[in-house]
């Protein structure tokens, strides 16, 4: 129970230098399952090294590549078949991609797999990444998304707005599962609808996890670990928590533990 807790947290590589995420990967290998890098250090042209260094250090693939991908499907395959190559664990795309590009993605990555590792009797190949899905960004509020035309004026008159963005959410995480992507990613509100939408195969990676002991920050609305993961997430970006934890909780690992150790209860429970 203690291993499949530490496995369930993603730590956000959110730093933008290479020393910063290097030394985040030191302090933490072994103490949680995933490191996040994100826009900030693709950007910075950072990531691939990150992914490199990570792979030294737990000789096995621990990242989460937040790319969130959106374009023609020709170019998304492309992009995540070539991602398939770095030893990630994880890579994701904008539902609002269409389900074409859903496919494409899907496609390619188990085609590079599979021709990157054709040999079964190889023994322990890296499991194949996961795809996962973004639907709606939290970022959006309603008027945002009535802006961009997600939703109609009408709509945005009549109805009971968490609902329908609630409503948007699922219809796009079960688009994403008929595409064949692998989970989503959801905030914590959001949670027990998509289980219950989507059955125990896919996964649900959940931001917004904030430990009893932790400051919000710019969280609007949080979920403790143990709620999150008795509400039915598979994984929890936990950053500040852990990267930038309290006096009374002392050290990065000190704090991964803690949550591990609250992950525990609630996979015992
Ligand atoms: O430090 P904190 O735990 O808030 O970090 C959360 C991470 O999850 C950040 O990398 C943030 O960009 C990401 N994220 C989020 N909320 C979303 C989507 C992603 O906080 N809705």
């Amino acid at each position: 129970v203690r291993a499949s807790a530490r496995e369930k947290i993603i730590v956000p590589l959110d730093f933008d230098t290479h020393d910063k995420a290097i030394a985040c990967i030191h302090e933490l290998y072994f103490k949680v399952g995933t490191f996040k890098v994100g826009h900030e250090l693709i950007s910075a042209g950072l990531a691939h090294d990150v992914v490199h260094w990570a792979w030294r250090v737990e000789q096995r693939p621990v990242v989460f590549w937040d790319g969130k991908l959106k374009d023609i499907p020709n170019t998304v395959a492309r992009a995540c078949g070539i991602l398939c190559r770095y030893g990630i664990t994880m890579m994701n795309v904008h539902a609002k991609g269409g389900a074409e590009m859903m496919r494409a993605a899907v496609r390619a990555v188990a085609d590079e797999h599979r021709r990157l590792w054709p040999d079964p009797d190889v023994p322990n190949p890296p499991p194949r990444p996961k795809v996962l899905a973004v639907t709606l960004l939290t970022s959006l509020g309603f008027d945002d998304l009535v802006e961009t035309g997600e939703f109609s004026l009408v709509e945005q008159t009549n109805g009971d707005h968490e609902a329908q963005i609630r409503q948007r959410v699922l219809d796009l995480a079960r688009l994403a599962q008929d595409c064949g992507v692998d989970g989503v990613i959801a905030s914590p509100r959001e949670i027990k609808a998509i289980r219950e939408a989507c059955g125990g195969g896919f996964l649900i990676v959940t931001p917004g996890v904030r430990p009893e002991w932790a400051a919000k920050n710019d969280q609007a609305r949080v979920m403790t670990p143990f709620e999150a993961v008795s509400e039915g997430a598979d994984y929890l970006v936990i950053g500040r928590p852990i990267t930038d934890p309290p006096n009374e909780v002392g050290s990065m690992v000190q704090a991964a533990e803690l949550i591990a150790d609250e992950i525990a209860q609630a996979l015992g429970a």
